[in-house]
């Protein structure tokens, strides 16, 4: 049997249910904050992640899925999309449109970890992009929006960590005593952070590993050496924040693990999640566009881990929506005797049961039932059609295994005096109704 990649999965109904409610949600709440979608391609010069990403994240040396081209050019499928969206912001010069640019994107991500829980090698984001200004009021803006999906989608329970982890006037003195301090502990830390403290000082205050803590506490923080621009941007979302009413705790550690950040950086956590608890990260990246070769455009983003963000949905006890049938719509051909049903339901009767079914597909009653149907789904209800001949009692008793509300029953004198047999399935109360009716029935939330 072939089987999906390890750290791949299917998404099957009626889980997809979920997650079209939040990439429904999240489209109406962007909009209202006027942001564009962007489609950026899935795969990209692999150049394009190592100077945005950077070479020394995790990301870029060792999930990222690189394959040579057959014309030998490198090529990767992306780990993330801030980067395609600043080249596209480059590419097409989207400084020259009135205003903030402002994007959002939804789609697969693709990144070799260790699968667990929440975490996959192809897993789905959902993020966004405002580019062109350092304002804080942008930052707390971009936070207000997120508050505003998390709470439409009712996960409750989340928790704001922020930071600000300076920018290129501030950063490079506190890597210099950053790097001084790690020189003196290094042979205590795990084998990850020694090779971090010479590559990427900065990632030795989110290791995860207990034994660490102890010498990780005391090490400087980049919030002690902040210069005076980013300490006031720092201080001006704090207190806009404050304004909105936005609770956030303030997490000197946070560093996250792409280098493209400055200033402002934060996650939203959620307990349920267990290791894997940041439901979406982002933050500033003002150098990034300079750093793939464009103009000065500061800018801040986002992405959720919509996997992750539907799990703990999931898990907090949010009912994912209602995909059940309005109503099944049961038939019985003209000539009850002649189709001679197979065994297992759903598949087609055999033999010269055939022949009867395509003639009971020319009959009235068929004819009927499927107008019914077709009206009923016009009219925004979930309906299922019967789809062979079968015996009354069998059609109705599909019906029940599909747990749809109502059987809509269709036979000969039904047909003849154009009024049908409506069954409650779950109460078994069955009444008449005339063809006018059953859409008025259906939107009953108790049958009548
Ligand atoms: P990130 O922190 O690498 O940031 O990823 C954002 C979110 O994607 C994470 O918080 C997590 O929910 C989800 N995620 C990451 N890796 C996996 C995985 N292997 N399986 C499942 N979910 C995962 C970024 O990607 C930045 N582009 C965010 C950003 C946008 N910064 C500025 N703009």
């Amino acid at each position: 049997m072939i089987r999906a990649i390890k750290g791949t999965r299917d998404i099957l109904p009626p889980e997809t249910a979920a997650w079209n409610r939040v990439e429904n949600l999240a489209r109406q709440i962007f909009a209202a904050y006027n942001y564009g979608e962007i489609r950026t391609p899935v795969f990209e010069e692999t150049q394009l992640f190592a100077r945005g990403v950077g070479e020394e994240t995790d990301i870029v040396s060792k999930e990222m899925y690189t394959f040579e081209d057959r014309d030998g050019a490198s090529l990767t499928l992306r780990p993330e999309a801030t980067a395609s969206v600043v080249r596209a912001y480059i590419q097409h010069r989207l400084w020259e449109r009135p205003g903030l640019t402002k994007l959002y994107y939804m789609g697969p991500m693709f990144r070799r970890e260790r699968p667990q829980k929440g975490r996959y090698r192809q897993f789905s984001q959902i993020g966004a992009e405002a580019i062109g200004s350092e304002s804080p009021a942008v930052d707390a803006e971009l936070l207000e929006m997120l508050v505003e999906l998390l709470t439409r989608a009712e996960l409750a329970g989340w928790e704001l960590r922020i930071n600000s982890i300076g920018d290129s006037a501030c950063r490079p003195a506190y890597l210099e005593r950053l790097r001084a301090e790690l020189a003196g502990v290094r042979e205590q830390l795990c084998p990850d952070c020694q090779r971090r403290s010479v590559t990427n000082p900065l990632r030795v205050l989110d290791c995860k590993t207990p034994a660490d803590q102890p010498i990780i506490e005391k090490l400087p923080r980049v919030s002690e050496m902040l210069c005076q621009p980013c300490r006031a941007h720092f201080d001006a979302l704090k207190a806009l924040l404050e304004d909105r009413g936005i609770p956030y705790t303030v997490d000197p550690r946070m560093v996250r693990g792409l280098d493209y950040y400055t200033r402002t950086t934060f996650e939203f956590i959620h307990g349920k999640l267990g290791a894997q608890n940041a439901v979406l990260g982002g933050g500033r990246y003002d150098g990034l566009s300079e750093a793939l070769g464009g103009p000065k455009a500061p800018g801040i983003g986002f992405s959720i881990g919509e996997d992750r963000f539907v799990l703990s949905l999931a898990e907090s006890g949010v009912a994912p929506p209602d995909t059940a049938l309005d109503a099944y719509v049961v038939w019985a051909p003209e000539d009850a005797a002649a189709p001679r049903e197979s065994a297992a339901s759903g598949t087609a009767p055999a033999g010269g049961g055939a022949e009867a079914a395509q003639a009971a597909f020319r009959g009235a009653v068929f004819r009927r039932a499927s107008e019914l149907a077709r009206e009923l789904r016009r009219a925004g209800f979930t309906v299922e059609l019967q789809p062979e001949p079968r015996k009354l009692r069998r059609g109705l008793e599909q019906a029940s295994r599909q747990k749809a509300r109502y059987a809509l029953i269709v036979g000969e004198n039904e047909v003849r005096q154009d009024r049908y047999a409506l069954k409650h399935l779950e109460s078994g109360q069955q009444r008449e109704v005339s063809r006018a009716e059953i859409a008025g029935a259906l939107r009953a939330p108790q049958p009548a």
